[in-house]
């Protein structure tokens, strides 16, 4: 457990290392391909940490509202594996990186079956999206909301019907990439309902706080340390944190490892949900994005956190 000393020091540092951070930001772009995403704030930086006894530190913009993102796909990706189980899953998503992009079909077509990389590019994910149970959109939609709310301690999660809208108006690469998948015979059912379940969750709307306090169930092996809820059975926090090492952050996964250490999942609205196992969730917000698609100035206050607190898993 996290000596009180720990997150006093943090309460003393954070505001200084959020500012120095957020100077990073200038070098990255914000997510312009949703283009609703295009208008969140470049200079943006935001943390918030908290332990397993409900402690929170905090700084920078913690007030940003952001959406999801890929960040939801860690998320769908448990409740899929609560619904129907490892085998089932994995006999329409593969377990290894790309290398590609996170919204790349290029292997797709190269391999047989064609069944995605991974759960968390966007392919994978949208297969995920076709496994959840229900029996409409609106059903799983909601079950999806329900899940996220329970694990971020929040009934008041909701959705950003304007990215919502605007992915759902542009998001062509993710349609033929469903299409594709369909032809394969890897998606079932209609397409269009498969992507507007992805497209939904996708758009939940969260905060830092909301962030770190899914994280903090899964530091805590799908426990809820607060309410001592067993809300995620411990395999499968196990196979989510597994692929947030190895696919978490894309192609900048292999230099967060090295530099941070720490399972982490980002998403292009500049979120970066990461924790230290059996000790903090942790939530961070900066939509400025490096060239491999996370938040410059979150990467930049993490690696630093990590090396100073020695968070590393590693
Ligand atoms: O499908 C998309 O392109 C977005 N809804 C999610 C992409 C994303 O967050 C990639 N992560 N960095």
């Amino acid at each position: 457990m996290i000596e009180a000393g720990e997150m006093d020091r943090l309460d003393h540092l954070l505001p200084g290392w959020v500012d120095t951070s957020r100077q990073e930001s200038i070098h990255g772009r914000v997510a312009t391909y949703i283009p609703e995403l295009s208008k969140a704030g470049r200079d943006l930086l935001g943390i918030h940490i908290i332990n397993g006894e409900g402690r929170i530190s905090e700084a920078g913009n913690t007030d940003h509202r952001f959406t999801l993102q890929s960040i939801s796909k860690v998320f769908t990706l448990i409740l899929a594996l609560m619904d129907h189980g490892e085998a089932a899953v994995f006999s329409k998503v593969g377990k290894e990186p790309t290398g590609d992009n996170f919204n790349s079909m290029m292997k797709l077509e190269l391999i047989q079956p064609a069944i995605p990389f991974n759960p968390l590019i966007n392919a994978g994910a949208i297969v995920i999206s076709s496994l959840i149970k229900g029996n409409t959109v609106e059903e799983k939609s909601a079950r999806i909301l329900q899940f996220f709310r329970k694990l971020a301690a929040n009934d008041k999660l909701g959705y950003d019907e304007d990215v919502y809208r605007s992915e759902r108006e542009t998001g062509h690469l993710n349609r033929s990439m469903g299409y594709f998948l369909l032809d394969k015979g890897i998606l079932e059912g209609e397409v269009e309902e498969v992507l507007e379940v992805y497209f939904r969750h996708c758009s939940i709307q969260v905060n830092t706080a909301d962030l770190a306090r899914m994280a903090l169930v899964m530091a805590f092996n799908g426990q809820d340390p607060l309410s001592k809820e067993q809300l995620i059975p411990k395999r499968y926090v196990q196979i989510a944190k597994t692929f947030m090492i190895t696919c978490g952050m894309y192609n900048g996964s292999g230099e967060f490892a090295i530099c941070a250490g720490m399972p982490a999942k980002s998403g292009v609205s500049g979120g970066i949900l990461t924790f230290v196992p059996g000790r903090l969730g942790i939530g961070v917000v900066g939509p400025s994005l490096n060239a491999k698609g996370n938040s410059i100035a979150g990467v930049h206050l993490l690696e630093r956190l990590s090396k100073a607190f020695e968070w590393s898993i590693f």
